[in-house]
């Protein structure tokens, strides 16, 4: 059951990353330096210290917190209301309500910003149980102190909230405080958000649809209901619950750009062949990304697959593989090689389905037991 939802402000409700990050390039501009606008990225969501002192840190610059602060301060209202900021699908603020479920506002952000964006977006204060800004906590984001904090104000079970965030500081404070994080896009990519642990993404919080109680809020997160037992798309708004079975095609979208990014980081300067490859875990349903590294001994490169496979167990321990997708130049695309299908044996089901793409869209799909149909399994753990 879900008895509230936790809301994070920007990038959520708000659409105010990019007025933050404009006034943070023009603070640093009338003192000289050039910080861009990528340099703010890797730190959002954590609070207006981390936002100013990431990037002058990674640039060697000395911040001085209070000016920066306050010039801030002086600049973000104007700016703002210049925008339209509010996001598609807010009115879940007050639907939630209205369906017997409490609402908090745990914002990293100081409280005078938290007002004024609540303002801009048409909302007030009122219209969520409880209001918290980065004052309200020492430790900030991705630190759960303020989804604990809101849960107790509320009077509500962690295992009962469900947070919304859009970055990935966000979505680790969430996982940390044991609550169900419902992550949108376009902060982050899909991969990030999935890769922190978040449940279920979304495009917008549009593609949350219509609830009238807490069960079917907790139905909708959880996809129990048979229909939509595939994971859905609503236009050009996804819901994707991550533990479950999306569509086939979808996941596999998913993995081919997943093993494409990874091709762009292949170091293989001897062979000039690049790989990238995907493997998606059958218990949680994420996607794990690797490419070829090469070595100038070449026993020592290792292929893109077998990356794949040691990143899966990084983050998840021992995994059970679902699907293999390798993304690589050759037409038509090869098939792994002995040293990986060994590996994979270790991973792998003989219905394991093993995708293999080229770069101009060529497509072979077998299963694993096609490539390796006798594979030497250690008899102690032969299943
Ligand atoms: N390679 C892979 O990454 N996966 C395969 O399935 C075949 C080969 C890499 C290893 C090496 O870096 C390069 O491709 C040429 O063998």
């Amino acid at each position: 059951m879900i008895n509230a939802i936790l809301f994070d402000m920007d990038g959520v409700l708000c659409d105010s990353e990019e007025v933050s990050i404009s006034v943070g390039v023009n603070y640093f501009k009338s003192k000289n330096v050039n910080i861009t606008h990528d340099d703010f990225l890797p730190h959002l969501g954590g609070g207006e210290r981390k936002f100013f002192e990431g990037p002058s840190r990674a640039k060697g610059y000395h911040l001085d917190y209070d000016d920066a602060s306050n010039y801030f301060k002086n600049h973000y209202e104007e700016l703002l209301n210049k925008t339209k900021p509010a996001l598609p699908g807010i009115d879940i603020v007050k639907r939630a309500r209205k369906a017997g479920v409490k609402t908090a506002l745990c914002s990293s952000a100081p409280r005078w910003k938290v007002l004024v964006n609540i303002k801009a977006i048409g909302l007030s204060e009122d219209d969520f149980d409880a209001v918290f800004s980065g004052e309200s906590v020492k430790r900030n984001k991705p630190e759960p102190d303020i989804y604990l904090n809101a849960a107790i104000n509320l009077g509500i079970d962690p295992s009962e909230c469900l947070v919304v965030e859009d970055s990935l500081f966000g979505v680790r404070a969430g996982k940390k405080a044991n609550m169900r994080v419902l992550a949108v896009t376009g902060t982050e990519s899909f991969d990030k958000l999935a890769s922190q642990g978040a449940d279920v993404i979304v495009s917008d919080l549009g593609a949350v649809g219509s609830f009238n109680s807490p069960e079917e809020l907790d139905k909708i997160i959880s996809q129990d209901s048979t229909s939509n037992a595939d994971g859905i798309l609503y236009g050009a708004n996804y819901i994707v619950p991550l533990k479950r079975r999306m569509s086939d095609s979808f996941v596999e979208k998913k993995m081919e750009e997943a093993a494409s990014y990874a091709r762009d980081h292949a170091y293989a300067p001897y062979s000039k062949f690049k790989v990238g490859a995907a493997v998606l875990s059958a218990a949680t349903g994420r996607i794990y990304s690797g490419c070829n590294v090469e070595n100038s001994s070449y026993g020592a490169t290792i292929c893109a697959e077998r990356n794949a496979i040691l990143h899966a167990i990084a983050e998840e321990g021992i995994i059970g593989i679902d699907t293999l997708l390798v993304y690589s130049d050759d037409d038509p695309p090869a098939p792994p090689c002995a040293n990986c299908l060994q590996v994979l044996a270790e991973f792998a089901k003989k219905d394991t389905k093993i995708i293999l793409v080229s770069v101009n869209g060529v497509r072979k799909q077998m299963l694993f037991s096609d490539l390796l149909p006798n594979p030497f399994i250690f008899p102690s753990v032969r299943k």
